[in-house]
């Protein structure tokens, strides 16, 4: 028998990613930058156990299928040359399945911990690979601060990795996330996401223009400027939610609240307080506020008619080992 527990933080992507390349391994068709998160994550025990005779899998205390689990602990034990059953323990410190990238962090947290448990020591690129075949996002969770995930030219997703572009504290932005529901979203992003060029007139112009967008978003960040990064990070998130609503069947995220909170981010951003918001799959806004003004813009986001809960965070670190 032998076990690890590892942490991993949840992240939002700033430049989207949406869609995928032919082929399997879970090749993303356009590259995507986010920030990983302080105050969401999840951690992840995994134990390789010679009496069990299949895989189990627990979230929050609850029993979970592992029909996506297997074929990804397969991947962690061809790897390790074993052929041992594992019992994972999972639990997130925020609401499951709802748009909160609870499997961003899910897979970072599963990929260290069983990679660890089964005697591998993988490099966070080569972790990073591993994760993404788990959830895409998940390949930016290996890392804290600020993340670019390549979407890669290779069949066998060698260059589909993610990489650090800046540490928390070398830009330490906040992030406060307004929740507008707590119930696990009805789409799920794998789901969402699939066989798109043929369900949207306006998949092939998002691909084309990804790369213009990471580039201008790479240059923002590497100035520190604040603005563009707010521009950006909200074109990104308003054209996503275009691609998502153009999907055949449309897929529509929002509810009242989340336009509400939307509007309140501009009138506060009007008002003179920099902040800007994105939205993932799911019905809660994300509020990117430059540093020292989470506060402000956490108490404007709670007055907004439909907003549950905020929660306001500070960027976060790597995805470690904690036993
Ligand atoms: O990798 P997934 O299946 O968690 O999909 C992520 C999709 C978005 O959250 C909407 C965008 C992103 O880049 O995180």
């Amino acid at each position: 028998m032998s076990q690890a527990t590892a942490r991993a933080h949840s992240n939002i992507a700033l430049i989207k990613y949406w869609g995928k390349r032919a082929g399997p391994r879970n090749l993303p068709a356009v590259g995507s930058i986010s920030v990983t998160l302080d105050g969401l994550y999840t951690d992840t025990t995994v134990v390789f156990d010679e009496a069990l005779a299949a895989d189990t899998a627990e979230l929050d205390k609850k029993p979970v299928d592992t029909a996506r689990l297997t074929p990804f602990l397969d991947l962690v034990r061809a790897r390790a040359g074993i052929d041992t059953r594992a019992a994972i323990v999972s639990a997130n410190n925020f609401p499951t399945g709802a748009g909160l990238a609870s499997s961003a962090s899910g897979f970072a947290a599963l990929s260290l911990a069983a990679t660890r448990a089964a005697g591998l020591a993988l490099s966070p690129r080569e972790l990073s690979i591993l994760a993404r075949q788990g959830s895409g996002s998940a390949a930016r969770s290996v890392f804290g601060g600020f993340a670019e995930m390549h979407r890669g030219e290779l069949d066998d997703g060698s260059d589909a990795f993610a990489e650090s572009m800046l540490d928390p504290g070398e830009w330490p932005l906040e992030i406060v996330v307004a929740i507008t529901d707590r119930a696990t979203k009805s789409v799920n992003s794998s789901i969402g996401m699939s066989h798109l060029d043929q369900r949207s007139d306006y998949y092939s112009a998002w691909v084309a223009h990804s790369e213009t967008d990471l580039s201008a978003m790479r240059d923002a960040i590497a100035a520190r400027d604040f603005e563009t990064v707010g521009a950006l990070t909200e074109m990104s998130c308003l054209k996503l939610h275009g691609l998502m609503m153009s999907t055949r069947p449309g897929l529509i995220y929002w509810n009242p609240a989340t336009v509400a909170a939307m509007q309140a981010v501009r009138a506060l951003r009007e008002a003179g307080t920099p902040v800007y918001f994105t939205i993932d799959a799911g019905p809660q806004v994300k509020a990117l506020c430059a540093p020292g003004h989470g506060e402000a813009v956490a108490r404007a986001l709670a007055r907004v008619p439909g907003v549950l809960e905020t929660r306001r965070t500070a960027l976060g670190p790597a995805a470690s080992v904690l036993a």
